[in-house]
């Protein structure tokens, strides 16, 4: 092993993403596998669980295991939680992955029905999935928990209001469930930018690109960049990093 491969080495620990099915989920899935771990991947869709899980078994040889669930549903969760541990004895890296920013025509269409969805996936089944897994995690003497936010968390817009605000929540959530977890378990915020993934096929991507221009890098994000700041946060090579905020965005200003 090289240096850098024992500095991000998952070998044998097990990592649960939600949304781990498509897009920076699926990224992420796969990236800790390639290091070692075992996946859980979750999603509504059963099947799109199926299909990844068995791609990444097939590409790494490590056991990737499906799992149907809605995040946004509380009650769900006990399942999911259940069941990683029945499979696997442990759970080492939560992501909190799973999310989504519907589309309105203006704020004031916004129904309760849409600011709940949002709320409910963006905020509430974090929250829930983390002290599930947090305490357990405590109990087994460590983890890390990384949750996905959103650049919008920062600098919400008018369009994604709802979501903008979830996410801000989900950041506060990073610093509480940090302290309440720590000094065994590790708890971070990964904070993207526009990545082109399902979600940008909603986009007007002229107008997108032409608005990146303005960022550092002046370009949108490609999935598999997300990759390296999720293995910084799920191994030891952020051990001294809880509590945090780190931006994989091309430096909007
Ligand atoms: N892409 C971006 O530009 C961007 C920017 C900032 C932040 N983010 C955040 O990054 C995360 C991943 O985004 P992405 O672009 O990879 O999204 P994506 O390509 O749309 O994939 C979303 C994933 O979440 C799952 N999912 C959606 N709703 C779910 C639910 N209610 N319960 C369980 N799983 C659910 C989807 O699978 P199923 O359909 O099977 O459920 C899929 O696996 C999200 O939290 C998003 O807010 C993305």
């Amino acid at each position: 092993m090289g240096y850098a491969d024992e500095l991000f080495d998952l070998t044998d620990r097990v990592v649960m993403v939600t949304g781990g099915s498509r897009g920076l989920g699926r990224e992420m899935a796969f990236a800790a596998a390639q290091c070692g771990a075992d996946a859980i991947i979750a999603s509504r869709k059963y099947e799109s669980c199926v299909a990844t899980a068995e791609e990444i078994a097939a590409a790494t040889g490590r056991t990737a295991f499906p799992y149907q669930v809605h995040v946004g549903r509380w009650d769900e969760l006990d399942g999911l939680v259940d069941a990683a541990y029945e499979r696997f004895g442990k759970v080492d890296v939560l992501i909190n992955n799973a999310g989504m920013s519907p589309l309105y025509e203006s704020l004031g269409s916004v129904t309760e029905k849409l600011f709940d969805a949002v709320v409910n996936l963006n905020l509430k089944g974090p929250f829930r999935l983390s002290t599930l897994v947090g305490e357990r995690m405590v109990a087994d003497g460590g983890g890390s928990i990384i949750n996905v936010s959103s650049s919008g968390s920062r600098r919400p817009r008018p369009e994604q209001l709802p979501y903008s605000a979830a996410k801000a929540g989900l950041n506060a959530l990073t610093e509480g469930l940090a302290l309440a977890f720590g000094p065994t378990v590790r708890v971070n915020t990964l904070m993207p930018g526009p990545f082109l993934t399902d979600i940008s096929k909603a986009w007007d991507i002229p107008a997108t690109t032409k608005g990146a221009q303005h960022f550092a890098l002046k370009r949108l994000g490609n999935p598999p960049e997300i990759i390296g700041a999720a293995l910084f946060l799920a191994s030891d090579a952020s051990s001294y990093t809880t509590g945090s905020i780190i931006r994989c965005d091309g430096g909007i200003p």
